[in-house]
């Protein structure tokens, strides 16, 4: 498995989230509490960004700000309609200062 930095501890630090391009896929990096996630940044329901999306953090879930869907911040997977597609979604961890994904 191969591990790539996508950004710093210190990027993420008071909730903020990155937007990176790994591999031709633009992937919305975000801390909730003590873990990581990378999710795949645009909707699956057409080409709108996450970026701004609404991130809840007892449930990991985040809306789409166009129609309103909830993913799964865990898995990807479309919670409610009309997303019906699932996010990608990738391991992400720390080394050092960085977090890295799993490619
Ligand atoms: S564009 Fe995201 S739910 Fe429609």
């Amino acid at each position: 498995m191969n591990k790539i930095p996508v950004c710093s501890l210190e990027e993420l630090s008071g909730g903020k989230t990155q937007v990176i391009d790994v591999e031709g896929k633009s992937v919305l990096v975000l801390q909730l509490g003590e873990e990581y996630f990378a999710v795949e940044s645009i909707c699956s329901h057409a080409d709108v960004s996450l970026e701004d999306g609404d991130v809840d953090e007892s449930d990991y879930t985040i809306e789409c700000p166009k129609h309103g869907s909830l993913f799964s911040i865990k898995n990807g997977e479309a919670l409610t309609l009309p997303a019906t597609k699932p996010l990608k979604t990738w391991v992400a961890s720390t080394d050092g200062e960085n977090v890295v994904i799993e490619l």
